[in-house]
């Protein structure tokens, strides 16, 4: 009995080990190998095609994997502030679907104007579970193009003026996304600072504003963020498209920052096989399209890093070390996405979305001005409430271009003001003028029909009426999502409000006192009325929760505690790539029509260098119309005087600046404390100031609390071109703290050696 029992144990062990030996998982598709050697296997079990064809478009938004081997295909998605709509399979027209609908969360000006890089995180965490569960594999954000002139349309889609802001906030997003095992594509490498000749301009910068200015928040999002994708731009820098450009891709990208992610092209960006292999570029999309409307149809085996790449590898006239170096970084990239088994499931309009869109909100809208602290609203004496202007009306999640979405619901700033006031006051609206009624956009229906036939002048008399008759008035203006406002593919033509709103709101002015000026926008606007107007609130465009966002604020249910993330200037003008140039572009060029097509480009010239943003307004002493980091609250605050731990310190140390901020009014509050560099003493000119460090600390009423902000010299350097480094000179510096740019509350002086 026993020998049988042991013999029929060993012949179920040996059949069970060779079942076992028969299904060994193969190793690049085994979890517990190195992710080296799975790449190395996945690469020695390709052929040439299936390699080459990872390395493009399939489809709109898709890159094909290997079906043979059952490598999964990429699937992309804009963008930085919601899901996009699915779209046919070659085209830019929507798909129909019907579950597809998303949060829409604030746009990036609007986080960035919070100054909280918690909020980020939560925000990439939210916005990379929505993706995830859309089953997205790679989300095409955050965008950091640093803010040059108030004209570009797509400033509303990014971070502001300042490096480091965009940086810190740019992180943790980066990360927030990433967590749900969908990566993010920073984009637009690099120099993607105006929508105007975007396909056919060639920028020329200074190395110094490069490194100091355009660079580090791409920097802080591959050495720090680790972001799996980056997003070359359309224009060319230095006679190559920034998507197959050997400076940008290789020497820096790849080269000075090691990157080991995948560079992906924008919509179009590559016209050139030999560049695109040479020079960097990993992954091909939207050729033969001009990234926002028209394209060929089917035109995936004539993409540059398709039959034209096959042919020069078959031809003998490149061989495939750039081809197995992209698709190794492809792999890597699947092993993190579309190959990960751990990655979460993600969610989408969920309770915790929605709190994070409406927070991100509360927290991002900017108190410009509050004359007699006519804000918040004050319920025991304000018993009928005029709201007017088309932007409290006008849904602004669909529009301005790849960021447009399909969302789930849009809280419009009139809902929100009625749903919060309505139980105390009566909330009455009039359109007041009207702008732009279309409700489509991109092919996403708006629903809406705002289409409103009465003259101008009836319009505008409503308004008024209703105003005198009101204990308050608030107007909710600004820009909107349509051409050559904050949209894609345009820039703006002029500095003010459009559709003669400026008319409006000083006719306003003069109905009532209690007058609330509301800027739904993402750019900053010439403000003619701004002696006028006694409360003016920058709203940002707040996606799905923004009527909610807005009367929170308004009410006084939330403090505001933004900060802008970039100047507003009192005139174009005053703007240093205005003042100096080159926007749009070269003149002589201009006059002689280049720009027009890549064969004929135009030049733009960043002539201000560094002095970008309040570098310049402060270095030149232009008075701002509201600063960099300006942001009111409904309470006040105090700055105790500012230590440092040392007056002196060498290149290797570190500093700290203690100091303690109070709350001195009677509502509890957030303020921002920042902190900026001044080098008291250089060799080359140097901003007077520059931001280097904040901290947003929130306070009861009395609350006291002791900040303490530690840099070391990287804060104190300047780029030396010449020697293409970082150069932390020896000499005196001054650390200037305060809760804007333009109010900085102490200072201290210390020396570097
Ligand atoms: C567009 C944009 C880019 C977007 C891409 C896909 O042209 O420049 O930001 O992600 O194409 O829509």
């Amino acid at each position: 009995m026993l020998k049988k029992f042991v013999f029929l144990s060993l012949i179920t062990l040996t059949y069970t080990a060779s079942i076992a030996q028969n299904i060994t998982t193969p190793t690049y598709l085994d979890e517990t190998k190195p992710v080296e050697q799975r790449v190395q296997d996945a690469l020695s079990r390709m052929t040439l095609e299936e390699k080459v064809a990872m390395l493009h478009a399939q489809s709109k938004f898709s890159s094909a994997g290997v079906p043979r081997l059952g490598i999964p295909e990429f699937w992309t998605t804009d963008g930085p502030h919601g899901v996009r709509a699915e779209v046919k399979w070659d085209e830019w027209d929507q798909a129909g679907w019907t579950n597809d609908s998303i949060v829409a969360f604030p746009a990036l000006t609007a986080l960035a104007a919070t100054w909280n890089k918690k909020m980020s995180w939560n925000y990439g965490k939210a916005l990379g579970e929505e993706a995830r569960y859309r089953k997205k594999d790679i989300l095409l954000g955050p965008g950091i193009n640093i803010y040059r002139t108030p004209l570009n349309g797509r400033n509303f889609e990014y971070m502001g003026e300042d490096p480091y802001l965009t940086s810190k906030m740019a992180v943790p997003y980066i990360q927030g996304v990433q967590s749900n095992g969908v990566a993010t594509s920073v984009k637009h490498f690099a120099f993607n600072n105006q929508e105007m000749f975007r396909h056919t301009s060639n920028v020329k910068v200074d190395d110094r504003a490069m490194y100091e200015i355009y660079l580090p928040a791409f920097k802080a999002a591959v050495t720090e963020g680790d972001s799996w994708t980056i997003m070359g731009a359309y224009d060319k820098y230095k006679d190559q498209y920034s998507s197959q450009n050997q400076y940008l891709l290789n020497d820096i990208l790849k080269g000075e920052w090691n990157y080991k992610g995948v560079v992906i092209s924008d919509w179009g960006a590559v016209n050139n096989t030999e560049q695109a292999i040479k020079n960097g570029l990993d992954l091909e999309f939207g050729s033969w399209t001009n990234g926002l409307s028209a394209g060929t149809k089917n035109a995936y085996d004539n993409y540059y890093l398709a039959q034209p790449y096959l042919n020069l590898i078959k031809s003998g006239k490149v061989g495939t070390k750039e081809l197995d170096d992209k698709v190794s970084r492809l792999l890597n990239l699947a092993y993190k996405t579309t190959m990960n088994k751990n990655k979460p499931f993600g969610s989408i309009a969920s309770e915790e979305h929605k709190t994070v869109a409406k927070q991100v909100g509360e927290e991002g809208i900017v108190l410009l001005k509050n004359d007699k602290n006519i804000l918040p609203i004050d319920l025991n004496k304000v018993k009928t409430i005029a709201v007017i202007g088309e932007n409290a009306i006008k849904m602004m999640t669909v529009g301005g271009g790849s960021s447009s979405l399909k969302a789930k619901y849009e809280i419009l700033p009139l809902d929100g003001i009625k749903s919060r006031f309505a139980k105390e006051a009566e909330v009455k609206f009039a359109r007041g003028y009207v702008g732009d009624p279309r409700g489509e956009y991109n092919g996403v229906k708006s629903g809406q029909d705002l289409k409103d036939d009465r003259p101008a002048d009836v319009l505008l008399n409503e308004a008024v009426d209703l105003a005198k008759k009101s204990d308050f008035v608030i107007f909710v203006g600004g820009l909107n999502k349509s051409d050559h406002q904050d949209a894609e593919g345009a820039d703006r033509k002029s500095y003010g409000l459009p559709y003669n709103q400026d008319n409006l709101i000083a006719a306003l002015t003069k109905a009532n006192k209690n007058f609330a000026v509301v800027l739904v926008s993402g750019n900053a606007v010439a403000m003619p009325w701004v002696k006028d107007v006694p409360a003016i609130v920058q709203a940002w465009y707040l996606g799905s929760e923004a009527g909610h966002s807005l009367a929170s604020v308004l009410s006084g249910d939330t403090n505001p505690s933004g900060k802008l993330p970039f100047t507003f200037p009192v005139k174009l003008e005053d703007n240093a790539a205005h003042r100096l140039g080159e926007y749009p572009g070269n003149k002589e060029e201009l006059a002689a029509g280049k720009g027009k097509n890549q064969e004929n480009p135009i030049n733009i010239s960043y002539n201000e260098g560094i002095f970008v943003g309040y570098r310049w307004h402060d270095t030149q002493k232009i008075k701002p119309q509201f600063s960099f980091g300006h942001g009111l609250s409904y309470t006040t605050f105090a700055f105790g005087k500012a230590k440092s731990d040392k007056t002196t310190m060498t290149q290797d140390d570190k500093i700290t600046f203690t100091f303690t901020v109070k709350n001195t009014g009677r509502k509890a509050g957030a303020e921002v404390a920042q902190l900026y560099i001044a080098d008291l003493k250089s060799s080359v000119p140097r901003p007077s100031k520059e931001l280097k460090g904040f901290e947003k600390v929130f306070l009861n009423p009395g609350e006291e609390k002791e900040v303490s902000i530690t840099i070391d010299k990287t804060a104190l350097s300047f780029f030396d071109a010449d020697k293409h480094s970082w150069v932390a000179e020896p000499g005196d510096f001054e650390a200037l703290i305060g809760n804007a740019s333009d109010n900085i509350q102490t200072k201290v002086k210390f020396t570097l050696q």
